[in-house]
């Protein structure tokens, strides 16, 4: 469904044996050699997510990419995994846009997860001018997701992202403002037994 130009949610994209497999794959890398970490980000706050960026780097203290992790243990950015680019191209395409990914921001949200309103502008002027999307994947419990306008005063819509659930969001609607107000306890589907909420984002810097 496009729910404003540019922008697509595709409920239910994922079935559950990709969602397990995704699972999986998101529990071996944040307990990995190069684990999930909390940022500190500018002004001195804690995000409300465990972060592990693949790829490139997002450091939270300086708001720009980087080949290792100068903000936390200076340890280098994991691989994005191909399985992972092939998945984030064939979303885009399925949202009819397209998507070669060189990074993937993968977050985890417990009970209390949540994360500010906020615009995705740190990867390169020229790919946020060519448009490419970020595709967004959700596993796990609901989250109330917020989406705004281009300006941060602009009137917010909420969307509940549910598992399986993937957001496009490319073209015209690439610097849009958005954020998760709160995650839903308990409703994660039972088959994956899990609390909390995995969420990647796949970009190209
Ligand atoms: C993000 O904006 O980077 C994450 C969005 C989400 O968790 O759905
Ligand atoms: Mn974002």
């Amino acid at each position: 469904m496009e729910i404003a130009s540019g922008a697509h949610v595709l409920a239910r994209y994922l079935n559950l044996t990709r969602q397990r497999a995704l699972l999986d794959a998101c529990r071996a890398l944040v307990d990995g050699a190069v684990p999930a970490y909390v940022p500190v980000v500018r002004g001195g706050g804690k995000m409300h997510v465990r972060m592990l960026c693949l790829g490139r780097h997002w450091n939270g203290r300086t708001y720009r990419y980087e080949p290792t992790r100068s903000d936390f243990d200076d340890l280098p950015a994991p691989p994005l995994p191909d399985a992972f680019r092939s998945l984030a191209a064939e979303i885009a395409a399925a949202a009819g846009m397209t998507l070669d990914a060189d990074l993937c921001i993968l977050n985890f949200y417990d009970t209390d997860g949540r994360m500010g309103l906020h615009q995705d502008k740190d990867e390169s002027p020229a790919s946020i001018e060519a448009g490419n999307p970020v595709v967004s994947v959700s596993i796990g419990d609901t989250a109330r997701f917020l989406f705004g306008g281009l300006k941060r005063r602009d009137p917010i819509e909420a969307i509940l992202l549910e598992s399986g659930d993937v957001f496009v969001f490319g073209g015209p609607a690439r610097l849009r403002y958005h954020g998760v107000s709160r995650i839903i306890q308990n409703t994660a589907p039972p088959e994956l037994d899990m609390n909390g909420r995995f969420n990647l984002t796949f970009r190209r810097y």
